[in-house]
């Protein structure tokens, strides 16, 4: 039978290149396109020693629309689009808001037009629970109202999920909406992870560059929330989770299971942790002793949000099996082989 192809846009980044060797492993044909600004072409070649495949590769801005048509005509038999391109720094994103309505909303609605235009039955998009806002209600299912976004980020995944309905109501194509908590961990090969080409802003990331002296130190971002300890809760899902559910979510649409045009979906572990608690995981896990100190609130930061993820465990069979130790073993494992290929600091 012939294998069904796939495209992933932002497919050489960090969640996008996990489940690309997911997608593989179980049987897709995968094409791959990313402008590589905020990522690293060299996870082809993780990619590649995983699966002994080299998949074809388009490095174009899916903003241009134009250039990135040449994608569909050269493959004209895509089934599926799993659209993880854009920009996701919270903070930036409140600095440089223009930069990020243009880059996230304008590549959604290309790739939305192309989905009409060659007839694709499947678009999974990167939600993000950012979506719900600075909710009074923890955990939040898939039926949690949505509050104002805390961040223009924030406000692109609304509008993004928004234009996807709207878009795709009287189409061909139906689309899954994956709302993310906190992606985190590497591939247990050592093979992948999280390459940013800037300093990258997320907690875990930034905890390892810390612990192995890229920067000198963490700063907790705010210590007078009214949580437990004072910082900030996240539900930290480990990104192989997180690609494994894309796989099952195409699954899901690609065998005729889905009724409605659009349906939402959260993946988190369904578990809250603070700041301060995913510091004492890392040090517990890799034996390291962290340089932190406590700091301002970040601009944009809600304070918890955890998952209720019983739709996904329902409908698409998912369960998450890995917790934060393995997060932290992957990320440490991960950030230390980086810098050994890298040790120029
Ligand atoms: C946000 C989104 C999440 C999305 C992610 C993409 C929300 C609620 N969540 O995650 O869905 O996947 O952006 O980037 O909007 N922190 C520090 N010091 C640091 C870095 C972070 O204390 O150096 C703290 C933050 O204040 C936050 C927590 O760690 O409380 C997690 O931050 P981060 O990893 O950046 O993710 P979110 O902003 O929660």
């Amino acid at each position: 039978m012939k294998k069904k192809k796939i495209l992933v846009t932002g497919g050489t980044g960090y969640i996008g290149s996990h489940t690309i060797v997911e997608l593989i492993e179980a049987g897709y044909d995968v094409v791959c396109a990313d402008n590589c600004i905020n990522s690293d072409e060299s996870s082809l070649q993780g990619i590649h020693e995983l699966t002994g495949v080299k998949i074809p590769f388009y490095r174009v801005d899916l903003c241009d629309r134009e250039h990135s048509e040449c994608i569909f005509t050269d493959h004209p038999d895509l089934s599926g689009i799993i659209h993880f391109a854009a920009l996701k720094a919270v903070g930036e994103s409140v600095e440089k808001p223009v930069l990020y309505f243009r880059n996230n909303l304008n590549s959604l609605l290309n790739m939305l037009e192309m989905c009409l235009k060659y007839n694709i039955s499947s678009f999974i998009f990167s939600s993000s629970c950012t979506v719900y806002g600075d909710t009074e209600t923890c955990p939040v299912d898939e039926q949690t109202p949505l509050k104002e976004a805390a961040s223009p980020y924030g406000r692109t995944k609304q509008m993004g999920e928004e234009m996807i309905c709207d878009c795709l109501a009287n189409s061909k194509t139906q689309s899954i909406l994956l709302r993310y908590f906190n992606p985190a961990g590497a591939h247990a090969s050592g093979l992948l992870g999280e390459s940013p080409m800037n300093a990258p802003q997320n907690l875990v990331p930034a905890i390892t560059e810390a612990a192995i002296g890229k920067r000198q130190e963490l700063t907790v971002f705010g210590t007078d929330y009214p949580t437990r300890d004072g910082s900030c809760v996240r539900d930290y899902i480990h990104v192989s989770d997180l690609a494994r559910a894309h796989v099952l979510a195409l699954n899901y649409l690609l065998s005729g299971k889905q009724a409605e045009a659009v349906d939402i979906y959260n993946l988190g572990i369904g578990q809250g942790l603070s700041v301060l608690e995913i510091i004492q995981a890392f040090e517990q896990v890799t034996g390291v002793k962290l340089p932190y100190r406590m700091g301002d609130r970040r601009p944009g930061d809600v304070v918890a949000i955890y998952s209720d993820y019983s739709k996904a465990s329902k409908n698409l069979k998912w369960k998450p099996n890995f917790g934060v130790e393995d997060i932290m073993r992957t990320a440490w494992t991960w950030e230390q082989n980086r810098s050994m290929k890298t040790k120029s600091y």
